[in-house]
This record gives structure tokens, sequence and C-alpha cells, in this order.
């Protein structure tokens, strides 16, 4: 595959409000990341990407934007975003920006105007529809509960919004919206970012008629997927859009993706298609989901995790890039999730690591991640922030589920899980501020935080740095094939990546207990080295059988046999 500078690249992912507070007002803001860009520089890390840090009435933490070109007061200036870009640049980093498009806040201009009336001349801009018979235009719920619809009395219409009743729904059949989308776009590239994360990008294009999931249903809501995932018109307007801007720069997208497959993945990144260059699928994140969708909470099985890692690695080779996460600031702690956050806590958070930076793709690392920030246990529901834990909360009391139980489901699956603000040092708040943080910080901020992974050379931190300088020393990391080993044992995840040149061998005990791994016996090298483990190791220990350690993790290059 084509060499491309953000395929070798390891991104950060910032969640501004609770990285860095400078100004002791309780929330994150720029120049707060400013001032620690070295950090990140000492991480390794190649790009940041920034989630939005425009204007927004923070319905849902500025994922609805009410001015586009604009920076949300708590975060600073825009001279002080042009400082974070050039602090960045000076440092040989890069910068992505969030790109929500999908929807704005309903305190855009845009929707003030669209709301008018009918004959507004942005009314188009939003997706609005009569009633039918006092009834919403459909039975379609919103991904934050309740009906994705919302009656406006002005002009006894209802507006689309799949997110909360503050995010209407924007309009992309019209021509005029896409131009102004694009537009903005140019503006912040023209600033000198290096690209975009856009998020739920594949829902811009609904099926126009916007048909109900149960005909005549009104009395209860419906997951309308089929009706605006991967809609009709999504590659149509994401060539457009690359036509018209992306192509013109040399910059990096990566397109948040709901529901989206490896097949129908090939399309928005296919290198051919002139569209993406990665998405982030969800497949992996629903592991632990039941029939009822994400808070309907099930053990995950490590066959599933294992079939689905390597479905994605064999669907895009050699047609397009993956992008490789294990959480963000919408999911739990991957430690907590897929690891042992207490008893291994180390060895756990160095195992997903490896996992997470040998396989094909670009590597992103979660604020905190790096350290092994955990999930949290607020008391009660007032602790909570975050819009689709608190409506869901509502939702299901009035259903009549039991508090423990509702509470449960947070505690295991609610974005506030990775929101806590990031763990500086044991100093008040962790650090974080001076003043009172908007959201409680996590009470194990005095043993896991980033004053005292510095000091331990056989930190977290230590070990991402070191995956993240082997990544730049092995191609085969990124470029190369993948074949799975060991496929059916339900300890190890075991796997070879190889190319031309190298050959690695990845084997990852996914579990607290010992497992023993044994290697096929077709494979076929001349001499091994262990690039990097989690324990101590011998160099000169047979990696034909390893009896491994819980939740051990070893890379060995293999030199191949000619
Ligand atoms: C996905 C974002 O990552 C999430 O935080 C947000 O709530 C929704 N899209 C709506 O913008």
């Amino acid at each position: 595959m084509a060499k491309q500078w953000w395929k070798d690249s390891v991104v950060y992912q910032i969640y501004p409000r609770s990285f860095m507070d400078s100004n002791g007002d309780g929330i994150g803001d720029l120049k707060g990341i400013i001032s620690k860009l070295d950090y990140l520089q000492t991480l390794g890390v190649d790009v940041v990407w920034l989630c939005p840090v425009y204007e927004s009435p923070n319905d849902d933490n500025g994922y609805d934007i009410s001015n586009y070109q604009s920076i949300m007061k708590d975060f600073g200036t825009l001279a002080d975003w042009e400082e974070l870009l050039k602090g960045l640049h000076d440092r040989g980093m890069k910068l992505i920006m969030d790109l929500v498009v999908n929807h704005s806040s309903d305190e855009h201009a845009w929707f003030v105007e669209s709301r008018k009336s009918k004959d507004n001349e942005y009314r188009d801009y939003y997706i609005w529809r009569p009633g039918q018979d006092g009834h919403a235009p459909n039975d379609w719920g919103s991904f934050f509960s309740g009906s994705a619809w919302q009656y406006d009395e002005q002009t006894e219409e209802y507006f689309l919004h799949l997110f909360s009743k503050k995010q209407p729904d924007l309009n992309w059949e019209n021509p005029k919206l896409r131009q102004e989308v694009y537009d903005m776009m140019k503006w912040w590239l023209d600033k000198g970012i290096d690209g975009f994360r856009m998020d739920v990008i594949n829902l811009i294009s609904k099926v126009p008629e916007l048909p109900s999931v149960v005909e005549g249903n009104h009395d209860s809501y419906h997951f309308g997927g089929d009706y605006f995932m991967n809609g009709p018109r999504v590659h149509e307007y994401l060539q457009e859009m690359n036509r018209e801007v992306l192509s013109k720069y040399d910059i990096m997208t990566v397109g948040e993706a709901i529901g989206v497959t490896p097949e129908e993945a090939a399309l928005y990144v296919g290198e051919e298609r002139n569209e993406l260059n990665m998405v982030f699928h969800f497949e992996l994140m629903d592991v632990d989901s039941g029939e009822h969708g994400k808070w309907d909470v099930k053990p995950w099985k490590l066959s599933d995790i294992k079939r689905i890692i390597k479905k994605w690695q064999l669907e895009l080779q050699d047609k397009g890039w993956n992008s490789l996460y294990l959480n963000n600031h919408d999911q739990p702690r991957m430690l907590s999730r897929f690891g042992n956050d207490t008893v291994y806590h180390k060895e756990s958070a160095k195992m997903l690591a490896t996992l997470l930076h040998t396989l094909q793709g670009t590597p992103y690392i979660y604020q905190g991640e790096e350290i092994g920030m955990t999930n949290v246990k607020f008391a009660s529901i007032e602790e909570y922030k975050d819009i689709e834990t608190l409506n869901m909360y509502q939702e299901q009391l009035a259903a009549g589920k039991d508090v423990d139980s509702i509470m449960n489901s947070i505690y295991v699956k609610g974005r506030d899980n990775g929101r806590t603000p990031m763990q500086w040092s044991s100093d008040r708040h962790a650090g974080f501020t001076k003043g009172m943080p908007w959201i409680s910080v996590n009470p194990n901020y005095e043993q896991i935080n980033v004053e005292q992974a510095l000091q331990d050379p056989e930190s977290i931190f230590h070990y991402y740095k070191k995956l993240i300088e082997l990544r730049k020393v092995h191609n085969v990391t990124g470029y190369s094939n993948y074949r799975a080993l060991m496929e059916d044992n339900d300890r190890i995840f075991a796997y070879i990546r190889s190319n031309n040149e190298e050959q690695l061998l990845v084997i990852l005990n996914f579990t607290g207990e010992p497992a023993s791994f044994v290697l096929d016996e077709d494979i076929r090298y001349q001499r091994n080295t262990l690039l990097i483990s989690n324990y101590d190791a011998a160099e000169s220990e047979d990696i034909r059988h390893i009896e491994l350690r819980p939740y051990e993790a070893r890379v060995y290059k293999l030199l191949k046999k000619q």
C-alpha cells in the first residue's frame, strides 16, 4: 500500500474540557493544552485530534456547535488556538479538528433563522416535516432517548434530531448547505490544520421519504438506522467534499461511522474512491452490548474480539487503512473494560497497548490511556454530566427499572467514565485545576497520575513511548499482512504480521490466568528478537512453547528462513 504520513502516525485524542485547566474555572482550556505540549512530545505522538472547541451552548459538550468559526469562551480565544497550532507544528506534531456537520446546535444562526418561518431562506438547511395526525413524522428514536423529532410551535412542524433536541440534523440534500460546510472547512484548512475527524459522518444522507421502522406505530420509538446509516447519497456527498476541499490539501481524514461493516468501510476508505482515509467502526465497541443496545451489558468474549479484529484486518488488507482504538470520550476506559484495573493494572494496560500498536492501521490513544486511567463509580446520578447518560437514566426510571441496575450499567458503559479530568499529579483535583472541576476527579488519582508515571521507568507511559518508537522503526506494524494464530484458544490472542522484509509475532494473554502458547509448526524462522514485553523474559527462551503469565504480552521479530 502507498506510504502516507498519516499511516505512519500515532494520534492522541484530547477532550479539551477534561485535559488541563489554566485559569481555575474548573474547565479545561486551550492554554491548558498548550502547557502540556512538551508532555505530548515526550510521549512521542505525531498528531493531536482535538474534540470540538467551537462556540457551543454545551448541551452535548461542544458536539452542539452554534458557530463553526469561533472558539468556545470556556476554552479561550482564536488567538489561543493559533498559539496551540503553532506550538504543535513547532514540535513537529500535527493537529486535526473535529468536524461536526451531521447536525448543529439549535442556537446556530442558521437554525435560529430556519425555525422562523416555512419560507425563510434557511428553512431548508434542516429537516422539517409536518406531523401525522398529531404525532411525530415517523417513529425514529433519538440516540439520546425519546423521539428523534421535536415539535416547534412557531411553524407547527417537527424538526429531526438524531441526537439531543438541541442538535437539529442538517439537510445535506441542500446544495447551499453543503457549500457552506465546504467553505467553513477550507477556512480551517487555510489556517494550517492537518485534517479532520468527522463526527457521525455516515449519517448525513437520509432516505428522503424518512419511513417509519414500524408503519402506523405511535407508541414507541425504534432505531431507524436502515434509513440514515450509509444513506443513499453519502458517498456522492463525500466524493464531492473530497473534490472540492480535501483533495486540495495534504491532510488526513477519519470518519466516525456508526454501524459500518468492513465491506461498507471499504467504500469510504478504498484508496481509489477519493472519500476518506479511515473510519472509526463500532463493531469492537459493541462486543459487550446485548440485543437491546449498549446499556444492555453482556460480558465480552475473547473469541468475538479476535474474530472482529481479524475480519477488519483481512477485509481492508490492500484496500484501505484501519483506525485502531480501544476507547475514546464516548466509551468506558479500555483498561476497566478489557483488562484488569486492580490486580493487573499495569500488566493489562500494557497488554492492550501492545494490541493497539501492532495491527494494520493508525493507533489512536485517548487522553489518560497512557497512564492507565480507569472507569469511575460516582455514588449518585447527580454527579454525572453526560446528556446521554442522564436521559437514559430518566427514561429507564420512568419505565420502572430499579436505580441500582441503572447505575450498574452507567458504571460499565457511561460516557463520563472517559471524561473525568486528566490525572496530572497527586495534588488536589489531580493537578487538573485550581478551582472546582466541572466533573469530579477519579479518586484513584493519588496512585494513577502523570507525575508518578514519568518517574517510573516501568510505567505504562514508558511502555507506550516504546511502542510508539517501535512503530517508527518497524514498518511491518503498519504495512503488512495479518495471520491469526491459536484461533480457538480462549485465553491467548496471537498473530503474525509480515511483509517481504520482516515478520512480527505478537503474543497476548488476555486473562488473569497463566496460559500456554504454542507456535504453529509451519512458521519457520532463523532467529528471533524480543522487541517488547510487559514482564522480564529471557532472550534465549524457546518461543515455540511459552508459559505466559497473567496478561503477558510479547512482540518478537522473526528473521525469516531464506
Ligand atoms: C459522536 C461524538 O463522538 C459524541 O460525543 C456525540 O455525542 C455524538 N457524535 C453527537 O455529535
